[in-house]
């Protein structure tokens, strides 16, 4: 992708070409692709050339040709935009002719079930009008009034804080106050607070607190048709409740698709159906299949952007944070060399660890004359909805974890879409008028290779932080809970394993007092694990900075095109301290330097870290040690980590404190995830898990990636598949100690003989170099 980076560039000085010299020469087969290309004339303008009259996007481009009625049409949509008021706005969502209706049906029935097309206004008008209707005002027998709040969850972190913001600003009041939102490891709510947002999985902590929901006079369970789990079991812990907690209203919102399932899982509960407003998208199709989606995406935005007046954004469908920032450098780079030979391109990523400072971005009004190209993950299939989208473009994939129930290895692989998934995205260029979308597969991939509906993720991933939560508030029939898609036996099985194996349960399958303990956490079983190890060996400080750091380590380092080497220069130098320890060294070497240096910009510009990115990590640390705190896990004075920290150039081997906080950090680490211990395999590149047997390679992006001589043991933290499993995160296992005490139970005596095996032969290599 990248080596080939330079070919997507369309500028050859003064005349632009646009690609038909991919890799793949069939690889951007849109209507027509091989006949476009563009010049520029003398005075700069562009000019479309075609050889082919015929071609859809090109009767298009001459339909509204038309200037003059172009023009006005701009005027007045300017006009129109600026004209419109929130007020207006509101009223014209297509809830708002229905608004009494529904308040009448929620005061009437107690579960209720709302569907609507994306963008009729669900999310952000359904709280409005319960909050208008009085539904938080309580009265107590003495006629005081108290207060109730509403919630609405949502799947995606983004999804809760954009919304909030936008509600609070709807209703005249400022964030966290009257609306606000709670998110993991982010909280905008306060006393005052009546309509919060909140993640799905957040609410399902909240349970662990208020079991009946008693703080709350109404419950909606937004994007349930996103079906993730949280929301999942939110459906079923609800179906239960409703039943003691008469007072508390509780509405499923979905965008169309199956709510009969929802209605018949509460036992026929009433549908409430607003219809929802479309204009036709014209959907094409490439011929051939495409060998690079990337590619064919930059690609298609460019002649999208070329071929077709403004105004009119574009909205492009990639699987992650990684695909976005790449498309992101990509049209940053080709649009400045450009200049001002295009018409201008605002870019606007989108995706679930955007911070809210940043997000505002994709919902400012595109200035007359230029473009918005809006790069997004599937959040803005439903959850999120920019107006202004005009086109469409659909590489079709989707990044999904997958849970493998024989082998019990949960990996991220980028899979096709489900054709509801494609139908949405396609709807979403439909909004404002007539819009187009760009499907980069083949019609009969549609058909063939795409599946009908997505998977639920209950049925398609490691249940044991569910299920621990779960144990916590007394429900220990796993087994027997009302799921709306019952995962199966082997896959809740396996989880079941893994909470034993972790200690957090017991043979008799109830929770122990580490499971307890463990559930506190907002984290996965595995890493509450290793935050408790950390405290027992008092590594606590060192091990908050790596959990931290890990949960964001995808962002951290970044890369400039035209400063590569440097850049990996500065990232090989955080492993000098640790000596090739692996990954997990490296982030702590990062955050403990990152710190030294007073949490300071211009280090991080120095070093090619992104400060953002820390900054939200130094968040995580903080409230991962309050967390801490309050469950008497505490950072013991003699751990600070400046105090155990020893230079570099020191000769190490008589420093034995260095050396134990080392071993008992690997042992804090593996005591959560020695299930991920692997071993290199005779081929001397890949490894295989020890437990579950199955081969693994190391991702290119770990500093363990091709070290001579390789690593004989190592622990990963997740698998990413792409053309293999990739073991991304990964700590060096060279003492027998590391895996003794926590995990020695888990293994078997042929897996216990290769962890010795590899740790002695590694002891030989030392002596006899
Ligand atoms: O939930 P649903 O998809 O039915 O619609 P919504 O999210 O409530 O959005 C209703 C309207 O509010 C849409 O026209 C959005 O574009 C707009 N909106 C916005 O302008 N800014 C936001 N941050 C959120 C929504
Ligand atoms: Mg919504």
């Amino acid at each position: 992708w990248e080596s080939n980076q330079r070919k997507s560039m369309l500028v050859t000085s003064g005349n632009m070409k646009l690609e038909e010299n991919f890799e793949d020469p069939t690889s951007l087969n849109l209507p027509g692709s091989e006949n476009y290309e563009f010049v520029f004339d003398d005075s700069q303008n562009i000019n479309f050339v075609n050889s082919d009259e015929k071609l859809s996007i090109v009767d298009e481009l001459s339909e509204i040709r038309d200037e003059k009625h172009e023009e006005t049409r701009l005027k007045d949509e300017e006009r129109r935009a600026k004209k419109k008021s929130i007020e207006e706005t509101k009223k014209s969502l297509p809830v708002y002719k229905y608004k009494q209706d529904i308040i009448d049906a929620i005061k009437k029935y107690q579960i209720l079930i709302f569907v609507g097309e994306t963008g009729s206004g669900k999310t952000t008008q359904l709280p409005q009008y319960l909050y208008e209707a009085g539904l938080c005002n309580n009265f107590d027998n003495d006629d005081t009034t108290t207060y109730k709040k509403i919630a609405i969850t949502q799947p995606r972190r983004v999804a809760a804080t954009s919304v909030a913001t936008r509600v609070a600003e709807e209703m005249g009041f400022k964030l966290g106050n009257e609306v606000g939102y709670t998110i993991r490891f982010d909280d905008k709510s306060s006393e005052k607070t009546l309509i919060k947002y909140v993640t799905d999985g957040m609410l399902l902590r909240e349970f662990l607190i208020d079991p009946e929901m008693k703080s709350y006079s109404a419950i909606i369970i937004d994007e349930a048709h996103e079906r993730t789990i949280s929301t999942d079991i939110l459906l079923g812990l609800l179906k239960d409740i409703v039943k003691i907690n008469k007072d508390l209203k509780v509405i499923i919102s979905s965008a169309t698709v199956n709510s009969k399932k929802f209605s018949d899982f509460f036992g026929n509960v009433p549908i409430f159906n607003v219809p929802g407003r479309r204009y036709p998208v014209d959907i094409f199709y490439t011929e051939q299949p495409e060998s690079n989606y990337l590619f064919a995406s930059v690609t298609t935005i460019f002649q999208i952007h070329l071929s077709q007046d403004t105004p009119g954004d574009i909205l492009v469908f990639l699987t992650g944070q990684e695909e976005i920032e790449a498309i992101e450098e990509i049209l940053k780079d080709t649009c400045a060399k450009l200049g001002n030979k295009i018409k201008p391109l605002i870019i606007a990523p989108i995706y679930s660890n955007l911070p809210i400072e940043l997000q505002t971005k994709i919902f400012e009004p595109t200035p007359q004359g230029s473009r918005k190209v809006v790069l997004a993950t599937n959040i803005a299939e439903t959850s999120i909805t920019i107006d202004g989208i005009k086109y469409v473009i659909d590489p079709g994939f989707v990044k999904e974890k997958v849970f493998n129930p024989t082998t019990g290895m949960e990996s991220l692989v980028v899979v096709p879409c489900s054709q509801a998934s494609a139908q949405q995205r396609a709807g979403r260029a439909g909004r404002v008028g007539p819009g187009k979308c760009f499907r980069l597969y083949t019609k009969w991939s549609f058909k063939n290779e795409l599946p009908k509906q997505p998977t639920p993720e209950i049925l398609r991933s490691n249940l044991s932080g569910i299920i621990l939560m779960l144990l916590s508030l007394g429900i220990y029939d796993i087994l027997n809970f009302e799921f709306l898609d019952k995962p199966s036996n082997d896959l809740l099985i396996k989880s079941l394993e893994l909470l034993y194996a972790l200690g957090a349960m017991n043979e008799a399958g109830e929770l122990t007092k580490l499971g307890k303990v463990m559930s506190e956490f907002p984290l996965d079983p595995m890493f509450s694990k290793v935050l408790i190890t950390g405290n027992r060996k008092n590594c606590l400080s060192e091990i908050l900075s790596i959990v931290s750091m890990l949960t964001e380590s995808g962002s951290l380092f970044y890369v400039p095109k035209n400063n590569k080497e440097m850049a990996q220069k500065a990232k090989e130098n955080f492993n000098n301290r640790y000596k090739d320890h692996g990954d997990h060294f490296m982030y702590l070497e990062v955050w403990n330097q990152w710190v030294d240096n007073g949490y300071s910009y211009q280090w991080c510009k120095d070093n090619f870290i992104q400060h953002k990115t820390l900054n939200r990590i130094r968040n995580v640390r903080n409230q991962l040690e309050r967390l801490c705190g309050k469950n008497e896990l505490f950072i013991q004075e003699s751990s600070n980590s400046s105090l155990n920290r020893k230079p570099s150039d020191d000769d190490d081997d008589n420093d034995d404190s260095f050396k134990k906080l080392i071993l008992n950090v690997k042992i804090s680490i593996a005591s959560g995830f020695f299930p991920n211990t692997s071993k290199l395999t005779k081929s001397g590149t890949s490894y295989r898990n020890l437990k579950k047997q199955q081969e693994v390679f190391i991702h290119p992006s770990s500093s363990l990636f091709k070290k001579k001589p390789p690593v004989k043991l190592l622990i990963y933290n997740e698998l990413v598949l792409t053309t293999k499993e990739y073991m991304r995160n990964v700590l060096v296992i060279d003492d027998e100690r590391i895996l003794k005490d926590y995990a020695s139970h888990y293994f078997n005596e042929e897996a216990l003989n290769e962890i010795e095996n590899a740790n002695s032969s590694k002891r030989n290599n030392k002596m006899n170099p």
